[in-house]
């Protein structure tokens, strides 16, 4: 029998709101984010800021307005309000300001090429940021963002990530490891906040993304591929190969380091965001844009209509409650529904989960 459960979000965490280039220098920027419609702008010195899209008069969109400096006009009767969700100005009558008249604001941190955003009640506490940063360092030329809007549960794409068994049978030639994967038994490991999964492997000629950048490109190469799921919503994934005797991680392999990372935008729809980060002809601006187009296709054309169809398949209903085929290569994607299903029993308890980003890279290079 189906057991349904409501749709549950993780309220008090930081979740990519944008990538840092959708939001310009000037005019505003809408999006809605855990059902509820968000106004960001950036200030005239450049800092975002993101408050409740909805003017508490009659409720229309501030985003509707119009900027003036660093406030916001509501265009339908002409309240402003300046960057802390302040109205300062009311053009009726004598010119009071009701005590209403206030915008709640959100916490938003700008890093590692993206806007995060705090909207919990909860105090906004930076030190829970996943930590990201092998994305910002290294040249301009090799690392690459894209968003992608998909009709489906989040939670389904995690799945997808911390499952790399698919890339066997769903993808194309590019990242092919010629079968590789779907044998093994992926190692697993787990701590308080992350489950990690890794998978080593050889095979000839060596996965194509990487294999023309290797001495030898049709001989046999080392691989490994790395995934680690954070919570709420984001998984990091390290990929390399080798020819020499190495060891297997970002430092001594060809490789790149990819972050994949879901907002819910409401209970069927979601925001993904994807930036990837290459070790290899860093400094190549043509093939950085060629990469992140594919990268981008692949997983619209290619994961997406698989995480969309499940979810016409499911609905919100839990995955696990509805008694799938568990196999070998699910031990991740579990672990980490799992790990997401305890802290959000654990915030509905009022206790605070620990930060997501300590360990963010404590099992790359095991
Ligand atoms: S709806 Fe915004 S001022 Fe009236
Ligand atoms: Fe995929």
């Amino acid at each position: 029998m189906e057991t349904s459960r409501s749709v549950s979000f993780l309220k008090n965490a930081w979740y990519v709101a944008a990538l840092s280039t959708e939001v310009g220098p000037d005019g505003v920027f809408a999006r809605k984010l855990l059902n509820t419609p968000v106004l960001i702008y950036r200030k005239q010195d450049g800092t975002p800021v993101a408050m409740l899209d909805r003017c508490p008069h009659r409720f229309v969109p501030l985003s509707m307005g119009l900027r003036q400096g660093d406030d916001i006009v509501c265009k339908y009767h002409g309240l402003k309000f300046d960057c802390s969700g302040a109205c300062n100005r009311n053009p009726h009558g004598n010119g009071h300001i009701p005590r209403a008249a206030r915008v709640r604001t959100y916490p938003l941190l700008e890093r590692f090429g993206f806007l995060w955003i705090w909207m919990g009640d909860g105090a906004a506490d930076e030190s829970r940021l996943p930590d990201v940063s092998p994305l910002t360092d290294g040249h301009p030329h090799s690392v690459g963002f894209t968003y992608m809007h998909r009709k489906t549960y989040y939670e389904l794409i995690t799945d997808n990530v911390m499952d790399l068994s698919h890339v066997d049978h769903l993808h194309g030639e590019i990242i092919s490891t010629r079968g590789q994967l779907t044998p093994q038994v992926p190692q697993v490991k787990e701590t308080d906040n992350t489950v990690a999964t890794r998978w080593e492997w050889k095979q000839t000629p060596p996965i194509f993304i990487l294999n023309q950048f290797l001495p030898e490109p049709q001989a046999e190469a080392r691989h490994f591929v790395e995934v680690k799921f954070m919570a709420p919503t984001t998984v990091q994934l390290q990929i390399g190969a080798t020819q020499e005797d190495v060891p297997l991680d970002l430092e001594n392999c060809v490789g790149q380091y990819d972050l994949h990372t879901t907002t819910p935008e409401s209970d069927g729809t979601t925001h993904y965001f994807f930036a990837t980060r290459r070790n290899h002809i860093e400094d190549d601006a043509d093939y950085n844009a060629a990469k992140i187009k594919g990268m981008h296709d692949a997983f619209v054309d290619e994961d997406g209509p698989f995480v969309d169809a499940q979810y016409v398949a499911i609905g919100n209903t839990d995955l696990l409650s509805l008694n799938p085929v568990l196999l070998s290569s699910d031990v991740g994607a579990v672990r980490a529904r799992r790990l997401l299903r305890s802290v959000i029993a654990d915030e509905g308890r009022g206790a605070q989960p620990e930060a997501a980003g300590t360990q963010a890279h404590a099992a790359i290079h095991a």
